[in-house]
């Protein structure tokens, strides 16, 4: 089989059968395929799309690229989130305590930011000590002691998705919806999880811009999950502003916890409970989704959640005193606030700008191996649909480089939209797949 004979196929609209999307995978995997070839056929395929069947053969082949973890030593069922990428969406680092809590076993394994997106991993590293890069037996020893853990991927968890999601990165091949779905399935697949509860998101922060694309996302997660015998249901959230008012890894961390507190913002902490609530459900400690959402509040107000966090903290390495004194976390001294340039209502708030703006300062990477600075980020202090007066303050920039801050105004300014008409209240969650 040649390489190119397989781009050929795929670049006139032809379907892929089983084996050469496994010469494919292997040959990316063994470094046999070049980047140029595999490059020119990841362009193929969103041009060209696959069927449902040539998507689940990919992600069955990166899967298989690597090892499939056991947790089956450990008891109770499995269940793990995850976002597909957004700016302020820090649910995780709520969820995963609070489900814990209420008696879900919580293998977590996240990423870290891509584009303008945050990632869970730089947000848990903003916590001094914190370790994400746990081995297989320290992630088990964690579920047992604290039923909760949160990590990068373990290096046998899908290395074909390591190579491809590099190449994809720059080469205009990110927004395609199989290649997405067998880059996100294939790594839950492999971390031994039971069952999955993912939010998908739709608007300008997100990677689908549309709710017809959002959907046809989720379908296709929800469909391979559970042909893959994870139980996977998806809700779709819109991204068209940041969620919270934080931006950025230590001040996001410290909102999960005033969440976790009983208090935050209110659109983080109903994400929250929306998504633990359907996690309890899948991993059968949950009658119903009713059911799922008053043990999640109890555990909020009960102080379980929050208690579960600082353990979760302690147990991989990091400093648990950060839950009761903020203080100690990185902090950025020098603030720039941007104010209302006239009087009106808040219309927008791009996320998209505001994710940009948040690298900008130094919150993400415009590289891969760029450094992260956990201090910075943007307070949000005001949310689409407030009313302003001129001057009135809209974002906090917290900075440390002047040069940084610069660049970050520009595309923050732009983020702003002020309007004379209240824009209309869009619901938080617009839909979900099962
Ligand atoms: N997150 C992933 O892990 N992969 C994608 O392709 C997009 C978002």
């Amino acid at each position: 089989m040649r390489a190119v004979d397989v781009i050929l196929k795929k670049r006139d609209g032809g379907l892929l059968g089983r084996d050469e999307i496994q010469f494919f995978v292997t040959g990316v995997t063994a470094g046999t395929w070049p980047d140029y070839q595999a490059s020119a056929l990841l362009m193929a395929i969103l041009l060209r799309g696959m069927t449902i069947e040539e998507t689940a053969w990919l992600t069955d082949a990166m899967v298989h690229s690597g090892g499939r973890v056991d947790l089956s030593d450990l008891p109770g069922l499995k269940v793990d989130k995850h976002s597909t990428g957004g700016v302020g969406d820090k649910t995780s680092l709520v969820l995963a305590p609070l489900a814990a809590a209420c008696g879900v076993m919580i293998p977590m394994m996240s990423g870290r930011g891509l584009g303008h997106t945050g990632g869970t991993l730089d947000k848990l590293e903003a916590i001094p000590g914190f370790r994400v890069n746990l081995s297989l037996d320290e992630m088990k020893a964690a579920l047992a002691h604290v039923g909760c853990v949160l990590i990068a991927q373990t290096r046998q968890v899908a290395p074909a998705d390591k190579t491809l999601y590099a190449l994809r990165d720059v080469t205009g091949t990110i927004e395609s919806i199989p290649l997405i779905t067998a880059s996100i399935m294939s790594k839950k697949i492999a971390e031994g999880i039971d069952a999955l509860v993912l939010d998908v998101k739709t608007g300008s922060g997100a990677f689908m811009k549309t709710e017809t694309d959002s959907r046809r996302l989720a379908e296709s997660l929800v469909s391979i999950g559970n042909a893959s015998g994870v139980k996977t249901e998806a809700i779709m959230t819109r991204m068209d502003a940041p969620l919270g008012r934080a931006v950025g890894n230590a001040l996001e961390v410290i909102e999960c916890i005033e969440v976790l507190k009983g208090g935050g913002p209110p659109d983080v902490a109903d994400l929250s409970v929306e998504l633990a609530a359907r996690m309890l459900v899948l991993g059968r400690v949950a009658d119903d989704l009713t059911d799922g959402q008053t043990q999640i509040r109890d555990a909020i107000a009960s102080g379980a959640g929050l208690d579960r966090f600082r353990r979760i903290i302690e147990q991989q390495g990091g400093d648990p005193r950060v839950v009761d004194d903020y203080s100690r976390f990185p902090a950025a001294l020098q603030r720039h606030v941007l104010r209302a340039p006239r009087a009106g209502f808040l219309t927008r708030l791009d996320a998209e700008l505001i994710g940009r703006a948040s690298v900008g300062l130094g919150a993400g990477r415009d590289r891969v191996d760029d450094p992260i600075d956990p201090s910075v980020g943007i307070m949000m202090m005001a949310k689409p649909g407030d009313h302003l007066r001129a001057g009135d303050p809209v974002l906090d920039l917290r900075y440390r480089h002047r040069p940084r801050l610069e660049t970050a105004m520009e595309l923050a300014t732009r983020a702003i939209v002020i309007g004379d008409q209240r824009p209309a209240a869009e619901p938080l969650i617009v839909g979900d797949v099962h």
